[in-house]
């Protein structure tokens, strides 16, 4: 094992902030993508600092909005290397939002963002290399691998259904959908 490579907790970085009513959309509610541009800030910080390079965000998964984040809020973003590859990281990102005048702490979403480091040239740069020392660092390496291939499998599927793109079957399909296919030779239009 080669103990100069940092383990994942080494690459710990928080960003913190508190939900001023300007972050709000209409509802009241914090928006989205205020959220998506702190978790893209602190993805950045994570990984350049892992990475010694520049690093640009090629993908994220996992953003799912379940429970609301309200103006007042005090919110956390909790930054990890969860993954690295030859130019490629990947960092995971647990958001909290902590309510003072309720008292409660929420985990209102984990995201997983990809992240390319770059030299100055702007070439692929490679990365160093992780050493996982507890099982949960193994975990979420190997979903990492595990979304990997899920989304080539994903990638492969819709690719498919592209090729086989058959308009009167796919007309005949959309029959229990909320929609009207209103297209002349096809389907009710
Ligand atoms: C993503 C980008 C760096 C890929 O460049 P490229 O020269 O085609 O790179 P490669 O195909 O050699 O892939 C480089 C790495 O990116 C990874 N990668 C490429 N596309 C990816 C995707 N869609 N999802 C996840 N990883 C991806 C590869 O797996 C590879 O990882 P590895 O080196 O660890 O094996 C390039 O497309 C880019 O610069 N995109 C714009 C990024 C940006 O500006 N982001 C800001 C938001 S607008």
């Amino acid at each position: 094992m080669d103990a100069q490579l940092n383990t994942p907790s080494d690459t710990d970085t928080v960003i913190t902030e508190l939900m001023v009513p300007a972050y709000a959309n209409f509802g009241g509610k914090i928006h989205g993508g205020y959220l998506l541009s702190m978790m893209d800030k602190v993805a950045y910080a994570c990984a350049t600092k892992f990475a010694g390079n520049y690093c640009v965000t090629v993908a994220v998964d996992g953003v799912e909005f379940l429970q609301p984040v309200d103006v007042g809020d005090l919110v956390s973003m909790q930054a990890r290397v969860n993954y690295t590859g030859d130019s490629s990281l990947v960092v995971g990102i647990r958001v909290i939002a902590e309510n003072f005048q309720e008292k409660f702490v929420k985990h209102t979403n984990t995201s997983y963002f990809t992240m390319v480091a770059r030299d100055e040239a702007g070439n692929a740069a490679r990365v160093p290399g992780l050493r996982l020392t507890d099982t949960e660092d193994l975990r979420r390496y190997s979903e990492v691998l595990m979304r990997k291939k899920l989304k080539a499998w994903y990638r492969d599927s819709m690719q498919k259904q592209r090729d086989d793109f058959d308009s009167v079957i796919q007309a005949a399909s959309l029959a229990d959908e909320n929609c009207v296919v209103d297209i002349p030779g096809l389907g009710a239009g």
